[in-house]
This record gives structure tokens, C-alpha cells and sequence, in this order.
């Protein structure tokens, strides 16, 4: 039999520390496997994108269709109009996407429609709510695709309770830990303030890298449209973060760009950079964040990957979201994080009661480093 020809499908930055751990496996079965990759090229700033792949050993792309931003229709018909091509060309046995984004959504429609096997890694998550794109993203893929590898037994029973066929769906666990569990030695040795000095955004007033000890600030990240979109609520958020949390605590914000251009946009820009206790910064990179995680003492994020990296790492996480489609990160579930929405008052409140909580790392099974392996073998 020859080799198998998987193209995995790379497109905004949560795909990157997901596909790294799986093109490096499937690399190491060279008589086995033929590995090709396409980036879609829905992220594409050097901080968004390009800087991933040397950080994580990711190898150049075999294809970069450059699909950029735009509205969800226009960035998915263009994904796909692209892939098509890209899969004439190219000819693959299996489609490999991962998550829950846009290019995974539009790749495995069109894998699925030039009757090309998809595979899907982190299958099964449902945070039930239709108004997030990624929900619909996750519907989708999940439906249309031949193998589906879950990173706990909660997406298993999803995808049984959708009528997905049990003999589609293999547990393998949580693939981004094993990025986590490749990277966290050399983010531990990096310094604080030489990750402030190298990402720090414009704006003298801004409280400097020197104020940062480990255990000693809050981290934030923010992007989700249902926060950044709406001005009231933005507002809101950002005079929360700079009168209450930035007053106690030193506040890193790595800005994603979707949120710098609200907030320039809805005139709130200047006020942050005139925040002392503030800290902005360009998005960072992948070690650099691990490194800001294991420093921060309590983290506010709307980011599912996120959610999970605290879980593992024993960070305090308030969750700016009413739902998640990662329940294990939950401290009903021995997680470390809460869902607090966007409301002040359950914000205030979780800030109050987990910002002296200590850390307590916390490993679903199966979140150990070796899901790129598991899956690789199921492959073989
Ligand atoms: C996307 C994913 C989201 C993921 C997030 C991580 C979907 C539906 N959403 O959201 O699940 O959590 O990525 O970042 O796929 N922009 C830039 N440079 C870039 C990329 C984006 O400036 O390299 C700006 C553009 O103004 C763009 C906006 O950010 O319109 C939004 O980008 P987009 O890819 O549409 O969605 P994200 O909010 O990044």
C-alpha cells in the first residue's frame, strides 16, 4: 500500500498549537505518511500567524491560499473557492482540520463535497448557543466529517446524542496540551520584563515591565464579538479593568487587532494608554504567553484555548462568556475557571473571589502530551 497523503489545514491562530504537535507525528512515519500543509490565510499578520511557525517547529506551508478577513460569508466562499483548487491539485487521501474556526468549517465543507475524507481534531465541543460563528463552525464540520477525534468523554456523548455513529469517534484527548507540555519548560525561563520591552504597544504613561513579578498582575484577552463589538459593553469592560483590577493589581492586556480597532474606533484607546496600571501589548507569541499564564494570578479571558491552558496550569480564569463548549475547565469540574459573562457585577464578583485563590493545576485524562500520538497511530 503506499503512503497515505493527509493535508491538514492551518487558517487562524488557535489552528497553529493544534496542527504543530500532529504534522511533527505524522513526520515521524515517513513510510507511512505523505504530510502536506495549507494555510487558508484567515489570520495573516506576522503576530497573528507567520511568527508561529518557527516557534512551534511548524513547517512553511505547501500552499497559502491568502483568504484575509471579511465578513463570515465573504471569508468562507473565498476559503473555499481557494481549497477546492487546492485539493484538484494536490489530490489528498484525507483532509485533517482542527477546531472550531472558519477554515475549518469551509475546508471540510469543500473536502466533503469533492468526496475527499475529512478528519476532525477537537470534535464533539457544543456551547449550545448558535449565536457564536464557531458554534455553527463546530455543527458543521462535526456532521460532515468520516473521523472525529475528541479530547474528552463529555464531546463523545455530543456526538452519540446528535446520532453521529460511535464508530466515527475516537477519544484521544486534548492535542493543545501537548503543546503546552513541549513548550513550558523554555516559556518558564523567560524573563517578564524582556516580554513587555519586545511587545509593548505605543504610549508613555503605560506602567512598565519592571512592575511585574510572578504572581503579581492580572492578564487579559479579549476578542469575542459579543464583548469588543458592542461600544456600551466595551465601555463598560474597560472601565471595569482600569478603576478595579488595574487599581490592585498590575493588568497585561495583549490586544488582539479585531479589539485595538473597537477601541480606537469607539474613541476608548486613549484612555487605556493613559491607564498607569495598564499594561497593552501587541498579541504576543505562543511561548510568551505560556510564560505570561504561569506568571499571572488571576487570568480574564474570552478564549476557549485559554480557558484550557489555566485549567492545566493552575490559573484562576474568569471567563468572559455566558456559556462554554469546554465544561471540564470549569471548577464544578475541577477546572479552574467561571463563567462571568460581561455582566459587572458577576465580573466584580469573581475578581474578588479568585484573585487570592492559589494555583491548582488540573489534568482531564487523556490531556497528556501524547494526543498527536494516539491519533497518528488510529491513522496507521
Ligand atoms: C477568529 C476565530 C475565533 C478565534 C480567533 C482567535 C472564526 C469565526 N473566529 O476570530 O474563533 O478565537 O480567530 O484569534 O473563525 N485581523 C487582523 N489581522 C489578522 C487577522 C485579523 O487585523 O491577522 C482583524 C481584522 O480586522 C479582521 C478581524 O481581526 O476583520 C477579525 O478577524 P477574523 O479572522 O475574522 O476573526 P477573529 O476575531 O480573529
Amino acid at each position: 500500500m503506499g503512503r497515505l497523503k493527509v493535508m491538514a489545514v492551518v487558517g487562524a491562530r488557535p489552528n497553529f498549537m493544534k496542527i504543530a504537535p500532529f504534522v511533527r507525528e505524522l513526520r515521524r512515519h515517513p513510510l507511512c505518511f505523505d504530510p502536506l500543509l495549507v494555510h487558508t490565510g484567515q489570520h495573516y499578520d506576522e503576530t497573528m500567524s507567520a511568527s508561529f511557525f518557527p516557534a512551534l517547529r511548524i513547517p512553511e506551508p505547501d500552499a497559502h491560499l491568502a483568504v484575509g478577513s471579511g465578513t463570515h460569508a465573504e471569508q468562507v466562499g473565498r476559503t473555499m473557492i481557494a481549497f477546492e483548487q487546492a485539493l484538484k491539485t494536490r489530490n489528498p487521501d484525507l483532509v485533517v482540520v482542527a477546531g472550531d474556526v472558519n477554515a475549518t468549517c469551509a475546508c471540510s465543507v469543500t473536502a466533503a463535497k469533492e468526496r475527499v475524507k475529512v478528519a476532525h481534531i477537537e470534535a464533539g465541543l457544543r456551547s449550545f448557543d448558535r449565536s457564536m460563528p464557531e458554534e455553527i463552525n463546530r455543527i458543521v464540520t462535526d456532521r460532515l466529517s468520516d473521523i472525529l477525534f475528541t479530547p474528552d468523554e463529555i464531546a463523545d456523548r455530543n456526538l452519540l446524542n446528535e446520532g453521529i455513529d460511535r464508530a466515527k469517534v475516537k477519544l484521544v484527548g486534548n492535542i493543545m496540551i501537548d503543546t503546552l507540555d513541549t513548550h513550558r519548560e523554555a516559556a518558564s525561563r523567560l524573563n517578564l520584563g524582556e516580554i513587555v520591552t519586545a511587545n509593548r504597544m505605543g504610549g508613555d504613561g503605560l506602567a512598565s515591565g519592571a512592575s511585574l513579578w510572578d504572581d503579581g498582575y492580572a492578564l487579559l484577552t479579549l476578542h469575542r464579538p459579543s464583548n469588543v463589538d458592542d461600544p456600551d459593553i466595551l465601555a463598560r469592560l474597560i472601565g471595569f479593568f482600569a478603576d478595579e483590577v488595574a487599581h490592585e493589581l498590575p493588568l497585561v492586556w495583549t490586544v488582539h487587532p479585531r479589539s485595538r480597532r473597537r477601541l480606537e474606533a469607539d474613541g476608548l484607546w486613549q484612555r487605556l494608554t493613559g491607564c498607569p496600571g495598564i499594561i497593552l501589548l501587541e498579541p504576543v507569541g505562543y511561548i510568551e504567553m505560556l510564560r505570561l499564564n504561569l506568571g499571572a494570578r488571576i487570568m480574564f479571558t474570552d478564549s476557549g484555548g485559554l480557558q484550557e491552558e489555566c485549567c492545566v496550569l493552575g490559573t484562576p480564569c474568569v471567563t468572559l462568556r455566558n456559556n462554554t463548549e469546554r465544561p471540564l475547565t470549569l471548577r464544578e469540574y475541577g477546572g479552574t475557571c467561571e463563567l462571568a459573562g460581561n455582566d459587572l457585577v458577576r465580573l466584580r464578583k469573581r475578581f474578588l473571589e479568585m484573585r487570592s485563590l492559589p494555583r491548582r493545576p488540573f489534568r482531564p485524562p487523556m490531556w497528556d502530551g501524547r494526543t498527536a500520538e494516539r491519533i497518528v497511530a488510529s491513522m496507521m
